[in-house]
């Protein structure tokens, strides 16, 4: 799957067939995993692969109860070492180790997408109750859950919100500047004019 398609196919996935994913594709979605940026190249984390059933439920009820999560294949909770890394940032490292693990997630999602699977990034849990359930050492944060599988629907994509409510040029609140960066935006609002004219016509 070319990049493109990959960026603009990802999607949060939250319906999974029941089929087992081939161990070999779960190494190639942690590699991609390792091969995002982390500060000093540090990778402050560790990766919990669980597909023990019981292990899974207890997971999606230490996530706000998300009981979708049981159906996938999958989880792969994604924890930021924090104490090691202080050694070298100070408190900043708390920090870059969670950015880090965020970083390789999105790696994840990415890889896993490009090789036809489902995944969803899981924030919302009890970091106690996970860490508990996977015996996560004192120094650790669970940050990220990837669920992962082969998808059971295909969402459509959410809305996002416009690029010229998001950028700013030179400086914040500054959204002035001569040639347009956003041509593809202007088309769009041309086109919706054009058919509530058309509309309106018929009506
Ligand atoms: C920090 C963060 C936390 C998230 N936590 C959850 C979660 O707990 N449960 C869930 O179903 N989705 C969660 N998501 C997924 C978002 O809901 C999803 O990415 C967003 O709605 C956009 O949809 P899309 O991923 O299909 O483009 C989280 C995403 C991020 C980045």
């Amino acid at each position: 799957m070319d990049f493109k398609r990959v960026i603009s196919s990802r999607r949060s996935i939250r319906k999974y067939l029941d089929k087992e994913v081939p161990w070999e594709l779960i190494s190639e979605i942690l590699d991609a995993g390792i091969k995002a940026p982390s500060a000093g190249n540090i990778q402050s984390y560790k990766f919990i692969v669980v597909t023990d059933k019981k292990k899974k439920d207890e997971i999606a009820v230490a996530s706000l109860k998300q009981s979708w999560m049981k159906g996938a294949h999958a989880h792969i909770v994604i924890c930021s070492d924090k104490e090691d890394i202080k050694k070298f940032y100070g408190e900043r490292g708390s920090l870059y180790s969670t950015q880090n693990c965020a970083l390789a997630a999105e790696n994840m999602l990415l890889k896993a997408t490009s090789l036809s699977l489902g995944a969803c990034f899981v924030g919302a849990f009890d970091d106690k109750a996970i860490k508990r359930i996977l015996k996560v050492p004192n120094g650790f944060k669970p940050e990220i859950t990837i669920t992962l599988g082969y998808p059971d629907e295909r969402p459509s994509l959410r809305k996002r919100m416009a690029l010229e409510n998001l950028v700013f040029f030179d400086e914040y609140g500054n959204k002035k500047r001569d040639i347009s960066l956003f041509p593809l935006e202007k088309q769009v609002k041309k086109v919706k004019k054009l058919i509530k004219k058309i509309k309106k016509k018929k009506s």
